[in-house]
């Protein structure tokens, strides 16, 4: 099968959360069973500089208002790109969601050529059978096929995390490039405004979220106001689970690590945490636990939860190690805390993808206590590492962890800690818990273990996606 990918973030390369993992290791996954699938990305000055770029293929005097676009031929490793180059919009430094004054065009632009892709093909003659969009910035995709003439690809639509939606003002209209009657509750509109994910999902032929249990979640009380569409769509939507990709987190292998471990020498992980206190500044006490959080600092990632902790988990004899930035407030508190309780509580505000390779490989424990999660991969990063997560039930949370009971360390399922509520003290009762297990250490490497040997590969999750489009193909969609 023949597919184009149609996303905002690609590791190594521009990676602001899961989403960059995933498109880096997906496709791959695909390519490896024989698919031949492609990305379209702007022309980002990181992806740029980094790729090797082959040449233009199409070209465009103008783009949504932004002047000249062109569209070049590029290849990452093992990935063949197309890349959306308009210097307006995307040669200019900062993040791929930064500089507002024209967010909604540039995603537009990137939407637009890719339904002219699917249609068109580009100047090799290459055509995909089936679209595939990433989030909100690819939303409008699936709105450009649907109004535009044939012959038209299929199309997919996957949510990564329903909360971003890109709604911005119906004057906008002309703008982007939409026709007048595409304005309706059948088309882009959206409580009065143009809704890129709400278009999306109501265009496509058919959808998918990163977990099956938050694909339930968005069809209830999670969907951020798209609750009733996902109800309506509920027939062809899916959740898939998100996997871990082996070449990149393998702590048998991590050029970031001081010393390299795996099942059969759990012992060389050691040398790893005095290492990871001693960058943090935390004392290098060899005896108490490490709990950390590797997040970003957004108010549905739970981290108040964990603030409000931060006096139980010291007054227990553990450390607490936090990395991540975002909400000004939760940064500024998490430095409070640091300053509060010095080597013995830490706060990395910022990005580093070494340090928390690091953090994976040194923490006794992983801190995942979102109020939603789509799908998660630091709790399955902390798998893979032997740090036990512990985690809110919801989500890819609650289909990825096997919470310790009872039942599941009598036979050896349990993979890691949950709780419920999404209040700090029932977060701390969960710190209680595993708190007590440390305490006991062959239950705890045995919950490490079958943390460790769980199978989250990408192969699985790309069979799946291979199904649901050879269904749509089946269909002649
Ligand atoms: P989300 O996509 O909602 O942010 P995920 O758990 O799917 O959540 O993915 C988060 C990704 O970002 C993981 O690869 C995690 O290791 C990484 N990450 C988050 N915060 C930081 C940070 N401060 N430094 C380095 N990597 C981070
Ligand atoms: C989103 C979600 C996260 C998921 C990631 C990759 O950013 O917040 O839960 O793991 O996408 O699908």
């Amino acid at each position: 099968m023949s597919v184009l990918f149609v996303a905002s973030e690609l590791f190594p390369y521009v990676k602001v959360g899961g989403l960059g993992d995933v498109m880096a290791a997906l496709p791959r996954a695909m390519r490896a069973l024989g698919h031949d699938v492609r990305m379209l990305l702007p022309a980002y000055p990181e992806l740029l500089a980094a790729v090797e770029v082959q040449g233009q293929t199409v070209a465009f005097p103008d783009l949504m208002g932004g002047g000249p676009a062109r569209i070049l031929r590029a290849e990452a490793p093992g990935l063949p790109l197309y890349l959306l180059d308009q210097p307006t919009f995307f040669d200019r430094p900062g993040g791929p969601y930064d500089h507002p004054e024209d967010l909604a065009k540039r995603f537009a632009a990137l939407c637009w050529v890719a339904a002219h892709l699917g249609r068109e093909g580009d100047s090799e003659g290459w055509r995909p059978q089936i679209l595939h969009g990433h989030d909100w910035p690819a939303g409008l995709m699936p709105a450009y096929v649907a109004y535009g003439p044939g012959p038209r690809p299929a199309t997919v639509m996957t949510i990564h995390n329903i909360a971003f939606q890109g709604r911005f003002p119906a004057s906008m209209l002309d703008g982007l490039w939409l026709p007048h009657h595409a304005f309706t509750p059948e088309g882009v509109e959206f409580h009065g405004d143009i809704g890129f994910l709400k278009a999306g999902l109501k265009l496509a032929d058919c959808l998918s979220t990163v977990s099956p249990t938050y694909a339930r979640e968005i069809q209830m009380d999670g969907g951020h106001g798209l609750e009733s569409l996902m109800a309506h769509r509920n027939g062809v939507l899916q959740g898939i689970l998100n996997g871990v990709d082996r070449a990149v987190w393998n702590p048998a292998k991590d050029p970031h690590l001081v010393s390299h471990y795996d099942l059969k020498h759990p012992a060389r992980r050691v040398p790893n945490r005095s290492d990871f206190q001693r960058r943090l500044g935390l004392h290098e006490d060899p005896d108490a636990p490490i709990f950390t959080a590797v997040s970003r600092l957004d108010v549905l990632k739970g981290l108040d939860l964990v603030l409000e902790n931060v006096d139980h988990l010291v007054a227990q004899g553990a450390q607490l190690a936090q990395l991540g930035q975002g909400e000004p407030l939760l940064e500024a508190a998490f430095r409070q805390a640091a300053q509060r309780y010095p080597g013995r509580v830490s706060a990395f505000i910022g990005y580093d993808e070494a340090l928390a390779h690091r953090a994976f490989a040194a923490s006794d424990v992983i801190l995942v206590p979102s109020r939603q999660e789509p799908c998660g991969l630091t709790q399955l990063y902390a798998q893979a590492y032997g740090a036990i997560p512990l985690v809110r039930r919801t989500g890819g949370l609650a289909d990825t962890v096997v919470g310790a009971s009872p039942e599941t360390l009598q036979n050896d399922t349990a993979t890691g800690f949950q709780f419920d509520e999404a209040n700090g003290w029932a977060l701390g009762e969960a710190i209680n818990r595993a708190m007590a297990l440390f305490r006991d250490p062959v239950t705890w490497r045995q919950v490490q273990r079958r943390g460790m040997m769980a199978e989250f590969g990408w192969e699985h999750p790309a069979r799946a996606y291979l199904d649901l489009y050879a269904s749509l193909l089946l269909k002649g969609a």
